[in-house]
């Protein structure tokens, strides 16, 4: 790090690198994007003119290989996410990787080695941990507020809300919903957990709806739209198991025929319980049942996230959201796909 300051290059850029990463760099202290990179040139050349960023190129091995950039933001198709992180983890930046980590196990070991071979930070881009009310959760959890959380429900039901383009498409994304929102939500709530082993999943994927003609219904649209092919799910229900005897239902959709859920978390515990949107405690004062709905601001997450990626990277701290936890989630959203396939509970 050159006079004191984090230059950073931006690995995809589209969506979520213009709308989400980008934006939260920019207002950091002392940080600056130094570099980005995407396989559609054009796209990646106006990016860089419309933020001012000096190395542009649509080879991202060029952008890994200038000494000056310290730290990588992986915002690609999740099929690119693995061969970038270990090259860039081998080229000794640090990354912050979105969800989810990888396409499937396999890929998420191997980039959890090229991170530790090469001790690196690694951030997994789990967002919603950087939400105040999901900060509020984990610090009632941590502090022992609910006892022992012993099971939990977690999920997202979007009636119609498949996005369009490469998410649907099995090799550019691994999977539908389970891998894309999903993984969102059972992050989350394993996280409230305090981030128990996982041992088994049984779990139903379904694809019944598809490319549907709904009007009037709003959806996120990726910046390559056009040959769009329906081959992952497009909802699915699941139960996992872990080792200290805990268990987890999720139930996510795209679309289904049924009320939309907004991301949702209960968790239960032996002293007390929580749900978050909307964020209530529940618990027992003097002997009466109480509700409660502690106070905060709503916070800019991803604006959280990037803050304390960077804040890693200067004080040599590790990520409450490490590689680790990556793989393990990795192998709870498999375990789903893997038991579906089945017809039956699958043995992580
Ligand atoms: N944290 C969140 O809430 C959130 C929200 C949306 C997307 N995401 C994640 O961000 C990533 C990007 O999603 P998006 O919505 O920005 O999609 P996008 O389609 O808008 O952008 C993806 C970019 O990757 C590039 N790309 C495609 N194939 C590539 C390849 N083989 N190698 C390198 N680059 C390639 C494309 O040219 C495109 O510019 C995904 O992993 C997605 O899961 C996270």
């Amino acid at each position: 790090m050159k006079d004191n300051r984090i230059r950073i290059g931006i690995l995809g850029a589209g969506n979520i690198a213009q709308n989400a990463h980008i934006p939260s760099y920019l207002k950091q202290k002392d940080v600056e994007i130094a570099g980005i990179f995407d396989i559609n040139s054009d796209r990646a050349k106006d990016a860089a003119n419309k933020f001012g960023i000096k190395y542009v190129s649509d080879n991202y091995k060029e952008i890994i290989d200038i000494e000056e950039i310290d730290a990588v933001s992986i915002c690609t198709t999740n099929d690119a996410h693995a061969e970038i992180a270990i090259a860039a983890a081998n080229a000794g930046k640090h990354i912050l990787c979105e969800k989810p980590m990888a396409m499937n196990v396999k890929e998420a070991e191997d980039m959890l080695k090229a991170a530790r071979d090469n001790n690196i930070i690694f951030m997994m881009g789990f967002v919603n941990r950087f939400r105040s009310d999901s900060k509020l959760i984990k610090e009632f959890a941590d502090a022992g507020k609910f006892g022992e959380i012993y099971y939990a429900k977690t999920g997202w039901f979007r009636r119609r809300g498949t996005p369009l383009g490469w998410f649907t498409n099995l090799s550019k994304s691994g999977g539908g919903p389970v891998i894309d929102i999903g993984v969102h939500v059972i992050d989350l709530t394993w996280y409230f957990m305090g981030r128990p082993k996982p041992i088994s999943v049984s779990a139903v994927t379904y694809n019944k709806i598809g490319n549907y003609k709904t009007k009037g219904v709003s959806r996120w649209i990726a910046l390559d739209a056009d040959n769009i092919v329906f081959e992952t799910e497009d909802s699915a229900s699941a139960f996992i198991r872990f080792e200290n005897g805990a268990a987890m239902t999720v139930d996510v959709s795209w679309a289904i025929n049924g009320k939309d859920t907004g991301i949702y978390s209960d968790i239960f515990g032996t002293k007390a319980g929580a749900s978050l949107n909307p964020l209530v405690i529940y618990d027992e004062q003097e002997n009466y049942l109480v509700d409660s709905t502690p106070v905060i601001n709503p916070e800019n997450s991803f604006d959280n996230e990037i803050s304390h990626f960077i804040e890693c990277i200067r004080e040599g701290k590790e990520p409450i959201a490490p590689p680790e936890d990556g793989l393990e989630v990795q192998k709870m959203l498999n375990g789903i796909y893997d038991s579906a396939k089945l017809g039956k509970e699958v043995i992580l």
